[in-house]
């Protein structure tokens, strides 16, 4: 039997944030209560996508005003699974390590290394250890990278990200220490973002927006914050026909076993609630 109520989440990451220029039958939502306080936005964008149903939530809020430390992860989280949300996509605008992954060209997650060190709210429960092998969705990973190639963008796929603290960017002795790490990419939001994702059960992937060289790049500006703002006009374009074009593929899968082991895992990594 054909999974029935796909419906997704979009956390738009700076660049994106609400954008909602990508959806149908708009209406905006009043964002449920929850046990963690207020998420990013007290409203989010409802409206659809080839008839699927589409919640938008900026994740550094309708000013822009919330850093990466303090957003608001776990309410961003349980909001969207309060609305009903079964998957979750991500945009986050990211530092590039490699030569080979210039600014903007897309990226699809698959690793993470966590380099955060001052944000609580990483879990839902007391005590809980989610496995993270596979933080990003697998199946979702290819329906992003396809959707970029159908597109004509250039796309680069398995990438590991340092989640960094932030709000500072890298000093040139971190971005080199990264890179002898082998990682592709560097940013200030996955975590605890994809493993709270993960706890919910709900299928996560993160598409990364490569705005700059980070510092390392002898020939190529240092990363700024006028960088980032200029690649990124750029790049929400591309980044919202590959949204576009993903969920009308995901729209043609049967996700119903895929949920039901999400879940599972997700229940058995609860000890104590
Ligand atoms: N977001 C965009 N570029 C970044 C960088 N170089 N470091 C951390 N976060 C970023």
């Amino acid at each position: 039997m054909k999974f029935s109520k796909l419906t997704i989440g979009i956390i738009g990451g700076t660049g994106l944030d609400q954008d909602s220029t990508i959806l149908t039958n708009i209406k905006m939502v009043k964002a449920p209560e929850t046990p963690y306080g207020q998420p990013s936005d007290s409203e989010l964008v409802y409206g659809q996508i080839d008839n699927v149903d589409v919640y938008i939530l900026g994740r550094h809020g309708r000013q822009h005003d919330i850093s990466p430390s303090n957003v608001n992860y776990r309410a961003n989280l349980w909001t969207l699974k309060q609305l009903g949300c079964t998957h979750v996509l991500a945009t986050s605008a990211c530092g590039s390590l490699k030569e080979s992954i210039a600014p903007g060209h897309l990226g699809i997650m698959d690793q993470y290394i966590d380099r955060t060190n001052v944000r609580g709210g990483r879990s839902f429960y007391k005590v809980a250890h989610i496995p993270q092998p596979r933080p990003f969705d697998p199946t979702v990973q290819d329906i992003l990278y396809k959707s970029a190639n159908e597109a004509g963008y250039i796309c680069h796929r398995a990438l590991t990200a340092v989640c960094i603290e932030g709000p500072r960017f890298s000093t040139l002795a971190e971005s080199r220490l990264y890179q002898s790490w082998g990682a592709d990419l560097v940013n200030m939001t996955m975590v605890p973002e994809v493993q709270l994702a993960n706890e919910l059960g709900l299928i996560y992937a993160t598409l990364a927006l490569i705005t700059d060289y980070d510092c390392w790049h002898s020939d190529e500006l240092s990363v700024s914050v006028d960088l980032v703002t200029k690649t990124l006009r750029e790049l929400s374009t591309k980044a919202k026909d590959v949204l576009v074009r993903s969920i009308k593929h995901m729209k043609q899968i049967d996700w119903t076993k895929h949920l039901e082991n999400k879940a599972i895992i997700a229940r058995n990594s609860i000890m104590v609630e």
